[in-house]
């Protein structure tokens, strides 16, 4: 454990669900000690498998490669003298509790930082602290239906959410991206931190792009738009099936509402239809004027994609030099050998689960080799941690399990 660009730095790692455990997930990746805090006997909330029990769940092996887990009940007086002490050997302290709970549990800032005077003191939360839904708890739609999101996804009479969890994967990475720069200060400075970002906050700095058709459409509410381009009326932009027609066989193909864009042109001769072309035909000669015309634009569009497959069509456009992109599942994704081989897949061994094909840390930095671990077993680290780190003895250790302390 602990080889890369954060290596030796420590983490007491208090998350839960996706947003917290991703950012600790990405500290570990960079090879910092992330040591995880879970419950006797029951673990993590978001561990144990409803369905199939006595497992984990695949999203808790997909959110806590590379850490550690140690067994300890914070209710406990000797779990939370436990817990103090590993506030004082570590660097960076995680959490994404409800509302309260760690100041109810005496893991505050202060607490930490009384002990701790350089600790990084890391929160997650729905909303913000100083804000007036401070004591609000929340899941991932909360914060896209409250964070811009869903007021602009969706068609203009219904509003719809997200299919995947961009307030929670994408608050556990600024938090992750926010650690990181608190360490860099340290090192600096000499100062540790307090480090809190809400989800909600998070969505709506993740909306900026928004503020510009806000402030062009004179400060009203920003429409829904479907697949169509929120920032204009114009065409074509839309996602046009393609064969064999299965649920996810669609592309999206979006042409520039830039005026002077060639994409139509390109695309026009791609489909065999060069009287179509800007300089030709008049009712199509800019992005809104083929708006105007736009069942028309669809339809072409429609019959041409029906020819081929969304790979065919993606790879043709993208010849052209046409914006196009084929909608890609998690089964096409986790079945093409190409994100495996350019490590952005990783293979897995679990000892539950055996072999899964897991994503991993995006990026790719040319002096760092990520070496992926799978989720670590629960109390699998209690040893080393309480016996390595603490320095207890073997009967210490076993008393504190045996009244459920650890
Ligand atoms: C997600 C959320 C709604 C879940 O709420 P919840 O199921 O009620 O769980 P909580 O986080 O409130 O924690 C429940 C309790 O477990 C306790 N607990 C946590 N770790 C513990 C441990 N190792 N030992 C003993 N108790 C522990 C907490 O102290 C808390 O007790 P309290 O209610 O007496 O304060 C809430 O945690 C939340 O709003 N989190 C912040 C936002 C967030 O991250 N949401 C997205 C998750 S993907």
């Amino acid at each position: 454990m602990g080889h890369g660009p954060l290596s030796g730095y420590k983490v007491l790692d208090m998350t839960q669900f996706e947003s917290g455990t991703v950012c600790t997930e990405t500290l570990a990746w960079l090879g910092a000690e992330v040591i995880k805090v879970e419950r006797p006997g029951l673990g993590e909330l978001g561990r144990p498998d409803p369905v199939e029990k006595g497992k984990d769940t695949y999203g808790f092996l997909v959110m806590n490669m590379n850490k550690r887990s140690i067994t300890c009940n914070a209710k406990d007086p000797d779990g939370l003298a436990l817990l103090k002490k590993l506030v004082a050997e570590v660097d960076v302290f995680v959490e994404n509790m409800g509302p309260g709970s760690c100041d109810r549990l005496g893991l505050s800032y202060e607490d930490c930082k009384a002990i701790n005077p350089k600790i990084i003191y890391a929160s997650l939360k729905g909303f913000s602290q100083e804000g007036p839904f401070k004591d609000y708890p929340a899941f991932d739609p909360v914060a896209t239906h409250t964070g811009v999101m869903a007021s602009v996804t969706g068609l203009p009479d219904q509003p719809i959410k997200a299919g995947i969890s961009v307030a929670d994967s994408g608050t556990g990475t600024q938090l992750a991206l926010s650690i990181i720069a608190a360490l860099l200060q340290r090192e600096r400075e000499g100062i540790g931190q307090r480090v809190d970002v809400a989800m909600q906050d998070f969505m709506i700095c993740f909306s900026r792009s928004q503020w510009e058709p806000y402030y062009a459409n004179g400060g009203k509410p920003n429409r829904r738009v479907g697949n169509g381009m929120p920032l204009e009326d114009v065409a074509p932009s839309g996602t046009y099936p393609c064969k064999p027609f299965g649920v996810n066989d669609y592309v999206h193909i979006y042409c520039q509402r830039r005026p002077s864009s060639p994409n139509w042109d390109d695309l026009c001769d791609l489909m065999g239809h060069p009287e179509l072309k800007q300089a030709v035909c008049e009712r199509m000669s800019t992005p809104r004027k083929r708006f105007l015309v736009k069942d028309e634009v669809d339809a072409l569009i429609t019959e041409f994609c029906a020819k081929h497959t969304k790979y065919e069509v993606m790879d043709m456009c993208a010849k052209a030099d046409v914006p196009c992109g084929a909608i890609l599942d998690v089964d096409d994704i986790t079945k093409d050998p190409q994100y495996v081989e350019r490590g952005l897949l990783v293979d897995i061994d679990h000892p539950q689960r055996g072999k899964v094909r897991l994503p991993g840390f995006a990026s790719k930095m040319s002096e760092v080799t990520i070496d992926y671990k799978p989720s670590p077993a629960l109390g699998e680290a209690n040893q080393d941690v309480y016996g390595g780190m603490l320095g207890l003895s073997e009967d210490e250790i076993k008393k504190l399990k045996d009244k459920g302390a650890i």
